[in-house]
């Protein structure tokens, strides 16, 4: 295994109003490769005060100066242009996003290749935003302006790092609007070296803030700005609760994606492969931290033996391995606090359930956070590691008897972001479909996820849509404007 060279340490700085600027306190953090546990990059932490400084710079730029005279076809095509910079620099950033997250390359440059699809998306859709015309009963004209939201505060989670800034500045930007940006403190890298470009392509200063730093402090001095107008999160579910909470002091409009507990279901008449395949698939992507991971994993009683030992003598040949390597199927978790977390619902499992597979460190590797791609069967739908959202490769394995049954258990958890069922049946497909209580019900496939469509949760995996039109529609205010073509006066005094 070669070991490609090591890039300098680089200390990156906060983007405010199209500056590189340090810290007000002058504080900073180091960013970690998970694979290596070494320190790549130190990173400025922004205070309070510096969240302060960016809101006020993308509360100016969205109130004056040339970015609310900008047209839809000017964001388009700036939208265009941000679009092919991350085309021209995808092994870069591809390279850069698996280093800090552990994920593996090739999944790294799928992630970069779907961010410069949404920026393509969204610069399509800016000048297709059209407002209506009312059939009022009265000689007049009644019709909607549709207008940016204003400022947007979007908090980014560790998983998809510029995907999910992506997916929020992408419509954002398209809609008019000025944001700040604050990524995860554990994976910032990607979302800071693309704010390189924002000039070059034609944003005024101020349109686009990054900051960085912790949630309790960055994150949360952003959700209370009276400044914002709108709070877009991804993120956990904890988190989601305490930015509702903070973002109501200002009324803000809010819209959260906070990942879940989602159902993999298998019917005894599925194809055998492609199933075995899914199911693995389903949850061990990105290591398991995936917001839509298929981590539990209903079969159906006549198959369940079989399948379990299908899936376990699978699950033991995952490569893991180096995430720069271009076969690794699995890097390491994204952080230390990540492992911790994932083993020790390793413990849980062993407790609750039965060990198929795995079950603790990847001990192959002596440094670097790797686990071991985990499978818990006879698995109760109460026990902890089926309702809990685990975020890493551990799936839980639930026997049942029926359809009925399975649609029981499967809407029986607090989540609601995504399903998947399998069965060759159209007639019991579609039905599992609309009973399903979740944002996307996949048949007979699990995770892909297009800009066309719409992504988002039911129940307490959030609510708002991102992506497709959806995405747009949480950018924009709608303004009724009524015109009166009657010049009579109106006679009531
Ligand atoms: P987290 O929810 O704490 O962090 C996500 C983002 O929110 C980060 O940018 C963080 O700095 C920010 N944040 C944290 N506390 C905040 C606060 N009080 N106010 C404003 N922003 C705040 O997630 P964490 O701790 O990294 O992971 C914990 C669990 O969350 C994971 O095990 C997983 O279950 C879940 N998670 C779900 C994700 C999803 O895609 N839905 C993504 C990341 C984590
Ligand atoms: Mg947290």
């Amino acid at each position: 295994m070669s070991s490609p060279a090591k890039p300098a340490v680089k200390t990156y700085q906060n983007y405010i109003n199209g500056q590189w600027v340090s810290s007000s306190t002058g504080e900073t953090f180091p960013v970690f490769d998970p694979s290596t546990e070494e320190v790549i990059a130190n990173v400025a932490a922004a205070s309070a005060g510096d969240v302060d400084k960016a809101v006020k710079a993308a509360r100016a730029a969205f109130d004056s100066g040339p970015w609310p005279a900008t047209t839809a076809q000017d964001r388009g095509r700036i939208l265009f242009k941000l679009a092919e910079k991350i085309r021209q620099n995808q092994p870069i950033l591809a390279e850069l996003e698996s280093r800090n997250t552990g994920k593996p390359i090739v999944e790294a440059e799928y992630d970069i290749g779907d961010v410069a699809t949404c920026f393509e998306y969204y610069g399509g859709l800016a000048n297709k935003v059209n407002g209506s015309v009312m059939p009022v009963p009265a000689n007049a004209l009644s019709f909607t302006l549709r207008e940016p939201v204003g400022v947007a505060g979007q908090i980014i989670p560790w998983n998809y790092p510029l995907l999910m800034a992506a997916w929020k500045l992408a419509p954002a930007i398209a809609a008019g609007c000025a944001c700040v940006l604050k990524p995860a403190e554990q994976t910032p890298l990607t979302a800071l070296e693309f704010a390189n470009w924002l000039e070059e392509v034609g944003l005024p200063p101020g349109v686009v803030n990054v900051v960085n730093g912790t949630g309790e402090i960055a994150g949360a001095a952003l959700v209370a700005h009276p400044g914002v107008d709108k709070i877009a999160f991804t993120g956990s579910a904890v988190v989601g609760k305490i930015i509702v909470k903070s973002a109501a002091d200002t009324l803000k409009r809010v819209t959260l994606e906070l990942g879940g507990k989602s159902p993999n279901v298998f019917f005894a008449d599925a194809d055998w492969e492609a199933a075995v395949d899914g199911a693995l698939f389903g949850v061990f992507i990105n290591q398991g931290e995936v917001c839509s991971a298929g981590s539990r994993i209903l079969v159906e009683k006549k198959i369940y033996s079989k399948f379990v030992d299908a899936m376990t003598e699978k699950a033991k040949h995952i490569k893991l391995g180096a995430p720069l390597d271009r076969d690794t199927k699995m890097g390491p978790l994204v952080s230390r606090e990540q492992y911790d977390r994932v083993t020790s619902y390793m413990e849980i499992g062993k407790k609750e359930a039965k060990t198929a597979t795995g079950g603790g460190r990847a001990k192959a590797f002596g440094k670097g956070f790797y686990v071991e791609p985990t499978i818990f069967y006879d698995v109760d739908n109460t026990a902890r590691i089926a309702r809990e959202e685990i975020f890493g490769p551990v799936a839980t394995v639930i026997p049942f008897e029926n359809e009925a049954d399975a649609i029981k258990i499967a809407n029986d958890t607090p989540y609601g972001l995504a399903g998947a069922v399998w069965t060759r049946d159209i007639f019991k497909a579609f039905r599992i479909v609309k009973s399903m209580r979740a944002g996307i019900i996949w048949v007979n496939h699990m995770q892909p996820t297009y800009v066309e469509a719409p992504w988002g949760g039911y129940k307490q995996s959030g609510f708002g849509r991102e992506l497709g039109p959806w995405g747009l529609e949480e950018y924009l205010e709608t303004k009724q404007v009524y015109v009166n073509l009657d010049e009579t006066p109106i006679g009531w005094y």
